[in-house]
């Protein structure tokens, strides 16, 4: 039997976090990879609150760092599913930073995670519905559909050049780059 459908305010989520020392890179600031795994925690937390199962990160869309991240800001990690399919979830990430001190907040950056809900056989489960309250979800719904084609259309254009590099014609076509051809 299908689950009811749930709105998308039943697994908005959000992960505050200190950001600490240890999470810094040796130019002070903190690691991309630390903000990686915050985004994937929050994305399995939003996506299986709907789904009422387990889910797993299947695709990652757009991660852009807009703002270097500091020791000692407080980072808020918001997400919602803007989108579901049959079996899979998109969810939409807004992540920012507050300097405690400043009271300043920064936008630093936004992401969309495809998640696939797993069923009690390991198979790729039934999600239920999403009730869409609000014009935002209904736009932002809209914008997951065309982001999947647009994602289908690059996977093909790519597919495509893969297919027709020739990689005997490299010193033409590599002129200009920053690289230097060694072997014979
Ligand atoms: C996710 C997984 C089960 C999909 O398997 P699959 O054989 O492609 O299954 P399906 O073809 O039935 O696809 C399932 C859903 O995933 C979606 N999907 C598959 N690959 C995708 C991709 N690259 N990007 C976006 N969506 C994708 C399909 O569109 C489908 O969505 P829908 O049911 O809403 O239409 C499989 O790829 C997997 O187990 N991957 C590993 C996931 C994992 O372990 N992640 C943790 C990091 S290691």
């Amino acid at each position: 039997m299908e689950e009811p459908a749930r709105p998308v305010s039943h697994s908005q989520t959000t992960i505050t976090e200190l950001m600490v020392p240890s999470y810094a890179n040796f130019g002070g600031k903190i690691h991309g990879g630390i903000l990686l795994s915050l985004m994937d925690k929050v994305a399995y937390a939003c996506s299986s609150k709907h789904a009422g199962t387990y889910c797993v990160t299947v695709s990652v869309d757009k991660v852009d760092f807009l703002q270097p991240v500091e020791v000692g800001e407080l980072v808020s990690l918001h997400a919602s599913v803007n989108y579901v399919g049959r079996t899979s979830l998109m969810v939409g990430i807004r992540v920012e930073a507050l300097n405690v001190k400043t009271n300043q907040l920064k936008h630093t950056n936004s992401s969309y995670f495809t998640m696939v809900a797993k069923g009690d056989d390991d198979k790729p489960a039934m999600v239920p519905k999403l009730i869409l309250e609000t014009r935002e979800d209904v736009k932002r719904f809209i914008e997951a559909i065309h982001v999947r084609e647009i994602k289908a259309a690059t996977r093909e254009q790519m597919d495509d050049a893969r297919s027709s590099i020739d990689v005997e014609r490299a010193a033409e076509l590599l002129k200009g780059e920053r690289c230097i051809i060694l072997y014979k």
